[in-house]
């Protein structure tokens, strides 16, 4: 039963006309996560635009799943319109149904298990270009792993090096502008301040190469590879026998690109870190992939007997998982026993949601025994959503799980990674709490 006669509780320290704004600017992570202790459904506010947060798993559940027919994708979504357009993560009702069921075959458990041998081929490639003693930016290194492994898997050769490459030199400046853009007043929105011209002519960059790609892919008839490019060149619609126009088949590329790779290499990198600081954790890992996997590359079949490493993972994605997400109510909705108009905004945030101490105990300790079956009995099915929830969830789970476990486990067989002295990383909030910098040093298993 709504409460009608209640209003939202405010979150304190609002400012006039910058609202919350600059809070959310300055400490995302800290504000969101302060955000639990006003309520259930707590209103900030961007500058006068009122936005609705939900802070607990069953208000988040209810804006995910119960109520997400009542729901399009909000403010966030719109902020990066510019760069993904209508791709996967921003369309809306029939035509994000009609696009996913397209897409949804590249990531059956059975393709999966082919990219394994690539993703397997390319993260030993990576560790046998090490040398003992050589200093990496783990953070780097594992963003272009990932950006790289992405475009061969999902785009075969077609996406090219040029793409790889803009992708590679874009990506950071818009991941860095993202947040700040969903969170600014409206009246910034135009302004030719840094964060906008950045973020935009970085988006125009990513744009003008995809559409390269497809523009060539068309003119040279490779549309029958086996890769995402292909079937979205090819699609014809049930009904009416259209193609998908050259700009829908770019968002999507771009959204795929976008959702598929800062989010599994800030994992790695974060789960690095950890592993250094535990090294107690690591000599488990350790002796699991000595065990089940030995000496030859690392296969899709192996990642079910490699339950420590999931152990890892869990806990790295709960720790830094994605940061704040957003819809918009496209009707009247309950929401935590209160009434919210249409046209509202709403936003949850996984990263805050999985340091609810209601939920985990110490909740911001490294501690993969948590996930240990007798230890995660008690954890609710709403409660831990580092994917999402409902309709929206993610489409690249299991393509991510397997990357992420592949490269831990080709990696720590051969090398241990130690900290680089000076730098502790920091999280920095864009779509993924992902790590400042993670200088580390390579060192022989065996030293
Ligand atoms: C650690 C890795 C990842 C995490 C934590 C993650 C998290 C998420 C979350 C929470 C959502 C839901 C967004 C919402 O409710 O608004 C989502 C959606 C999505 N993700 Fe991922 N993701 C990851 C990896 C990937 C990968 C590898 C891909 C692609 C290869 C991908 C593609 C997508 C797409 C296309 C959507 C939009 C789905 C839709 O609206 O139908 N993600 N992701």
């Amino acid at each position: 039963m709504a409460v009608e006669s209640q209003v939202v509780p405010r979150a304190p320290g609002a400012v006039p006309l910058l609202g919350h704004a600059l809070k959310l600017w300055r400490d995302p992570l800290g504000f969101l996560g302060s955000l639990r202790a006003s309520g259930e459904l707590v209103r900030v506010d961007l500058g006068t635009m009122p936005m609705y947060v939900a802070t607990s798993a069953r208000v988040v559940n209810e804006v995910t799943v119960k109520q997400a027919r009542n729901m399009e994708k909000g403010r966030l979504f719109d902020r990066v319109r510019p760069l993904v357009g209508n791709g996967l993560a921003n369309s809306g009702g029939e035509t994000h149904r009609k696009h996913r069921r397209l897409m949804q075959p590249m990531f059956h458990q059975q393709r999966i298990a082919g990219y394994a041998s690539i993703m397997s081929e390319r993260a030993l490639a990576l560790t046998e270009s090490w040398t003992p003693g050589q200093e990496i930016a783990v953070e780097q290194v594992m963003s272009e792993y990932t950006i790289e492994t992405l475009a061969e898997t999902m785009f075969s050769a077609d996406l090219g090096r040029p793409a790889v490459e803009a992708v590679r030199r874009n990506f950071p400046i818009i991941l860095k502008n993202m947040l700040i853009r969903a969170a600014s007043p409206k009246f910034l929105d135009r302004l030719p301040i840094r964060p906008n011209r950045e973020f935009d002519a970085a988006a125009s960059r990513m744009r003008e190469v995809i559409d390269e790609v497809i523009a060539s892919t068309r003119k040279s008839g490779q549309t029958d590879q086996p890769d995402l490019l292909s079937v979205l060149l090819s699609a014809r619609d049930a009904d009416t026998g259209e193609a998908l126009t050259d700009t829908e088949v770019r968002d999507q590329i771009v959204t795929i690109l976008f959702a598929g790779t800062e989010t599994t290499a800030s994992t790695l990198a974060w789960a690095f870190h950890e592993l250094a600081r535990h090294p107690e954790v690591e000599k488990q890992l350790v002796a699991e992939i000595d065990e089940v996997v030995g000496d030859r590359p690392v296969t899709a079949g192996d990642i079910p007997r490699l339950p420590a490493i999931r152990r890892v993972l869990d806990e790295t994605i709960r720790l830094y998982g994605v940061t704040m997400l957003m819809r918009r109510t496209t009707t009247e909705v309950e929401l935590g026993g209160f009434t919210i108009p249409a046209g509202a905004e709403v936003a949850f945030s996984l990263y805050a949601l999985h340091r609810d101490p209601e939920l985990f105990d110490e909740p911001d300790r490294f501690d993969p025994d948590r996930w240990l079956p007798e230890r995660k009995a008690g954890l609710g099915r709403d409660e831990y959503v580092p994917f999402g929830a409902g309709n929206r969830k993610c489409i690249g789970d299991a393509f991510s799980w397997t990357e992420a476990s592949i490269v831990l486990a080709t990696v720590l067989r051969r090398w241990k990674l130690r900290p680089v002295p000076g730098h502790t990383p920091k999280a920095a909030a864009s779509a993924m709490a992902h790590p400042d910098h993670v200088p580390m040093t390579v060192l022989p298993r065996d030293a």
